[in-house]
């Protein structure tokens, strides 16, 4: 399974903060916010990942995550020249998912998924060659995304985006698995009225076929998008609230390669040495005398 992180967007809504600076690289509490959509392929075992984000911002993102080599990762690089939606990230991407099944997070997705991800991981695994999976999350504002349908067995009936009246409270979130021919059928779309290849449009492609299960994120997950004054200071008050009270990181993604085996206690210590004295080299420090091992 590959995976493609999209990072591009105009990020309207925060401007000015995104006038020089990519929304996907300012700041929740202690980490870029890049870090925790990457995290999250991490934790789904996805090592094989494609960043695509504008010309400006490339350069910027490649630098703070280089090829990915450091966290036992293969991490390379596209541009998307114009934001034309989201679903043309399969078209960008063709060749480097080739005949492989895919995953899409979106840049300024937050999760925090505890325990509950190794039954989404099965239930993805279970049908990844022929069922495209999304997500579903209970919200108070649904008629802001995606919005999910389902009848009384969780099937999906419906998705529309962005209803003026919603028919459910739970939405489609920023995180998708595919089957190989999401290029093919990503090649078919036609752009909507606001001119981008819709992923709700793609979505219902599957629909239609049978082939598309929303999986419903269940009570004690996160899911929290960082696109907006209010919800990126949502998530870095998240963030800090559970790193505070527990002293352990969210997103520290060496610690994660480190704790999947990506990377070796030589490799850490590597990483550690490279780092200035301060708090996260304290804490890397502390992983890898497994302090942590029972989280
Ligand atoms: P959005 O938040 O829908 O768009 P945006 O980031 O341009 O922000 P705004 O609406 O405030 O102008 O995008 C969701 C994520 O997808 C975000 O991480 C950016 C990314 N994205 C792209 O990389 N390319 C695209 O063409 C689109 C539509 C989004």
């Amino acid at each position: 399974m590959k995976g493609i992180l999209l990072a591009g967007g105009r990020g309207t809504r925060l401007y000015p903060l995104t006038k020089t600076i990519s929304k996907q690289l300012l700041p929740v509490y202690d980490k870029p916010m890049i870090f925790y959509p990457l995290s999250t392929l991490m934790l789904f075992d996805i090592r094989e990942i494609l960043i695509i984000s504008t010309p400006e911002d490339l350069p910027n993102i490649e630098r703070l995550l280089g090829n990915g080599s450091t966290l036992g990762l293969s991490i390379s690089y596209a541009i998307q020249e114009e934001p034309r939606g989201i679903a043309e990230a399969f078209i960008i991407g063709a060749s480097f998912i080739g005949e492989d099944n895919v995953c899409l997070i979106l840049g300024d997705n937050i999760f925090y998924l505890g325990e509950h991800i190794n039954k989404y991981v099965d239930a993805i695994h279970k049908h990844e060659h022929s069922q495209a999976t999304i997500f579903a999350y209970h919200v108070s504002n649904p008629n802001r995304f995606g919005v999910i349908e389902f009848d009384n067995n969780f099937n999906v009936k419906s998705i529309e985006e962005k209803p003026i009246n919603p028919k459910s409270n739970f939405v489609s979130v920023g995180l998708y698995f595919y089957p190989s021919d999401v290029i093919a059928k990503a090649n078919k779309l036609s752009p909507s009225k606001r001119n981008e290849l819709e992923i709700t449009d793609l979505n219902n492609m599957y629909l239609k076929e049978g082939r598309l299960q929303a999986l419903p994120l269940l009570r004690g997950n996160a899911w929290l998008d960082a696109g907006t004054p209010d919800s990126l200071m949502d998530s870095s008050n998240f963030v800090q609230i559970i790193e505070k009270r527990q002293g352990l990181k969210i997103a520290c993604l060496e610690e994660i390669a480190y704790k999947k085996g990506y990377i070796n206690a030589d490799q850490l210590e590597g990483i550690i040495n490279n780092l200035t004295d301060g708090n996260y080299k304290d804490y890397l420090i502390k992983v890898l005398a497994d302090e942590y091992e029972f989280y």
